[in-house]
This record gives structure tokens, C-alpha cells and sequence, in this order.
């Protein structure tokens, strides 16, 4: 299958420590993260060029990945750098790469050749604190998992929360996908009881979705923003990595309070999350049979997902529909 081009996330920033590497399954493939000394992170092909030994076991010795087999050295681009036993590098002695960076406390990495647009931020969020992040997995499509979130019936279904009037739906480029309303809160959970107690009896939200994958929640009038980012680990299983972010103030009190603040509101997002992830487990995502009314913001998001680029990268194995970045070395 092939995955649109966009970021994905691989892991928290956490880890993935400086000199280390780690195992993770993504697209179907196995990948070895790792950190250089240096800081630089780096993603590669699981499976070594030369014989096929598995990279996440080796180390990182500078700059470098070492396999654990032979010593062959890589560097982040999956450049094959140094073999022990010879000066003459191979053609094929080469590993396959994703360009990574990190992004409110996760290391994304871009499934693509060249990065088409850049890891989403929200707007006019200067100084920020993070909640940390939550990560979730669930037996389902990640696409299914973001269509959820266009979902207009489920927000009254599962959140107990009705959309007013219609929800305003725009597109800021070929990877964007937004969508916003108000809708009213039933006070049915304890978060919800809180805020109808604080006087919100409403809410205003803006949902920003990036190359299929990548969600923003800003609650608009309310320091109260979220970054949901899933994984398509395999075909029917799936990563979320949820965090809270707000805006923070001034000074140490403003911090230790911004500090707690983001904690408590993440704890409130995650039983909020958690009501989808309840309804959504083991499901089989089907769009025959959507309703053209109630289902439309949904049906419309994923005619948009359908539409995503999904080229090769370049260099990129197309046999076997892989879009890692294949990185081999000059001939000697
Ligand atoms: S299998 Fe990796 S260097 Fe030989
Ligand atoms: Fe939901």
C-alpha cells in the first residue's frame, strides 16, 4: 500500500537518546531510529544492504549506525560510509532513508523524497509548554481513526456534544483539510460538568489536518490546543500520539501553573479520546454506505485523503511499493 506523502510520527523524543537506537514498525516495515552523538537523528531501513542483519540491534559509534553483523558504518542519509574488511564500498551498499525531525516532543519522519510542506504549527504560539506524550494503539485503520474526527454524527453519539448550523469546511493547499464549528456541551462527563460549572456551555473549534495524518484541535477563545498524529503501523493497526499544548506566561509562577494547567487539560483530552477509542476498536471502515446529509464533512474528508500525493521517492524500490529514499554509494 501506499501512504501519503506526509509526516508520520516514529517516536517520542524521549526514546530516543543521544548515541542510542531503537526498533520500530512503521508502513509494514521494520526501521531503526536512532541519535548521533551530534544530535542529528537518523532513519533507516531496519534490514542491512549487505547480508540483512537488523540495524535497531547494532550501535551508533559518532555519526554513524554500525551494524551489528560485519561493522558496516551509515551515516543519516543511509550512506554507507565505512566496511572493515575493505576500502572499496559497493553500489549497493546502501541504506534506505527518511529525513526526521522533532515537533512538539515527537520525532516525525517524512515518508517522501523531498518534504512538501513542513510539519504543522499553530498559529501566533510563541512561547508554548507540552503536556508530554500520550500514545495509543489500536486495531484499526489510521485512516478510518482520522476520518473519526471529521465525523459530525459521532460528536453527538459518542461526546454527547451537538454541532449548531453547519461546520464551515476550507483548504489551505493539496495537504490541508480544516474543518469549523461550534457545537453545545452536555454536561454528561465529570469534564464536561467542570466547564459547564466554569460557564462553558459551548465550544468553538477549529480542526486543521495535515497530509491525512496529522490533526490540530485549537478550542478558539481558550488557551487549549491538541496535536493528535497517527502511524499506519500496518495496514489495520495503528499509533496515536496525542499532546496538550497551551500558551504559557512570565515568570515562575506563570510556569509551575502553565505546567500544571497543560497536565490536568491533557487528562481531560485523554477521557475525551478515550470515548472514541471505545467505539472505533476492531472496526471496518466502509464508505458505501455513508448517509449524503449527516456523513458529508466526513465523506468529503475522505475524498480529500484519496487524493493526497502518494509518489515513490525517488530512487525508491517500486516493486515492492516502498517509499524510502534509497541512498547508495558511488561506485569505486
Ligand atoms: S549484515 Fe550488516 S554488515 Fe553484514
Ligand atoms: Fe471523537
Amino acid at each position: 500500500m501506499l501512504y501519503p506523502n506526509s509526516w508520520y510520527p516514529l517516536c517520542t523524543t524521549g526514546e530516543v537518546k543521544k548515541g542510542e537506537v531503537i526498533s520500530r514498525e512503521a508502513f509494514g516495515f521494520r526501521l531503526a531510529i536512532f541519535r548521533t552523538v551530534g544530535n542529528q537523528l537518523g532513519l533507516l531501513e531496519s534490514r542491512c544492504s549487505h547480508i540483512g542483519a537488523d540495524l535497531s540491534r547494532g550501535r551508533v559509534d559518532k555519526d554513524c549506525l554500525v551494524c551489528p553483523l560485519h561493522n558496516w558504518s551509515f551515516n543519516v542519509q543511509g550512506e554507507c560510509v565505512h566496511i572493515p574488511c575493505t576500502d572499496k564500498i559497493p553500489p549497493k551498499a546502501g541504506q534506505r532513508s527518511l529525513v526526521c525531525m522533532e515537533h512538539y516532543g515527537v520525532v516525525y519522519a517524512y515518508l517522501g523524497a523531498k518534504p512538501k510542506f513542513p510539519l504543522p504549527k499553530f498559529p501566533d504560539l510563541n512561547k508554548y509548554v507540552i503536556s508530554g506524550v500520550t500514545t495509543i494503539d489500536f486495531d484499526a485503520s489510521y485512516e478510518m481513526a482520522v476520518a473519526n474526527s471529521f465525523d459530525e454524527q459521532h460528536l453527538s453519539t459518542v461526546h454527547r456534544r451537538n454541532v449548531i448550523g453547519e461546520q464551515k469546511i476550507s483548504s489551505s493547499s493539496d495537504y490541508n483539510f480544516s474543518i469549523e464549528y461550534r457545537a453545545d456541551i452536555t454536561p454528561h462527563t465529570i469534564y464536561d460538568k467542570i466547564l459547564h460549572m466554569m460557564g462553558i456551555k459551548q465550544n468553538h473549534m477549529l480542526l486543521d489536518c495535515w497530509g491525512g495524518n496529522i490533526l490540530l484541535f485549537s478550542h478558539l477563545g481558550t488557551r487549549n490546543l491538541m496535536i493528535i498524529s497517527l502511524l499506519p503501523v500496518g495496514k489495520v493497526c495503528t499509533r496515536a500520539y496525542i499532546t496538550t499544548v497551551t500558551t504559557s506566561g512570565q515568570g515562575l509562577v506563570s510556569s509551575i501553573t502553565d505546567w500544571l494547567r497543560v497536565r490536568l487539560m491533557h487528562a481531560f483530552t485523554m477521557m475525551f479520546v478515550s470515548q472514541d477509542v471505545k467505539a472505533l476498536q476492531g472496526m471496518d471502515f466502509k464508505i458505501d454506505n455513508m448517509l449524503p446529509v449527516h456523513d458529508t464533512t466526513m465523506l468529503k474528508w475522505y475524498q480529500h485523503w484519496l487524493k493526497l500525493p502518494r509518489k515513490p521517492a525517488w530512487g525508491a524500490d517500486q516493486t515492492s511499493s516502498t517509499q524510502l529514499v534509497s541512498h547508495g554509494t558511488k561506485k569505486t
